[in-house]
């Protein structure tokens, strides 16, 4: 089964271009400054539970570039909420800023 190795390379090196063309490489991780201490979104787990939907975030919350720094974290309201599909943003604030020195209510 020689071929085997071969098409297995062939299948991603396509898959690749596929995902050039339509979107650009996502970050695994972003790590945005703030005066609330860095704050981290881990992209690719997000991706992950979004099974592979860009559209869920991009371009209605985000645009695809971490050129600007996030002006808010109003689009990460959207499922960190109360009732919501995350986590709530109060009371929560390590989960994202790591390094809080910021006060924990
Ligand atoms: C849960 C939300 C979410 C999903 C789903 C998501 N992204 Fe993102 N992505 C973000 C956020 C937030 C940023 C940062 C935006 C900013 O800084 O303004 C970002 C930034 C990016 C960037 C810019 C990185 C850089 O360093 O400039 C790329 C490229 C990107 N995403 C690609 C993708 C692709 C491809 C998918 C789907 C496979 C995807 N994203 C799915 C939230 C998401
Ligand atoms: C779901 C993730 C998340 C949680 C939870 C979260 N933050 Fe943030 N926070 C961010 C992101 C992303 C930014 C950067 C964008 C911005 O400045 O709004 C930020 C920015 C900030 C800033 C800077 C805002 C500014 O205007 O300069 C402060 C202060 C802050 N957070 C404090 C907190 C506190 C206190 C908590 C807990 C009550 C908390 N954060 C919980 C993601 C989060
Ligand atoms: C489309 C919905 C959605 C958006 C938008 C979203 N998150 Fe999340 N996030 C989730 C879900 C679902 C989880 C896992 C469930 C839980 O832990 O409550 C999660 C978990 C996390 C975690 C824990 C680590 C992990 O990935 O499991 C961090 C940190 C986080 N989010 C940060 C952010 C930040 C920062 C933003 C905004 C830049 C953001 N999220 C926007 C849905 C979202």
């Amino acid at each position: 089964m020689r071929h085997v190795p071969a098409l297995i390379v062939a299948v991603t090196l396509v898959s690749g271009v596929m995902v050039t063309a339509q979107d650009k490489k996502p970050p695994e991780k972003l790590v945005f400054q703030s005066k609330g201490g860095d704050a981290i979104f881990t992209h690719a787990t997000h991706i992950d539970r979004e099974k592979g939907e860009c559209a869920t975030c991009h371009p209605k919350l985000w645009p695809q570039s971490a050129q600007e720094p996030l002006k808010s974290s109003d689009g990460c309201r959207t499922c960190h909420k109360a009732g919501g599909r995350a986590f709530e943003m109060k009371g929560n604030c390590v989960q994202c800023h790591p390094n809080a020195s910021a006060k924990t209510p």
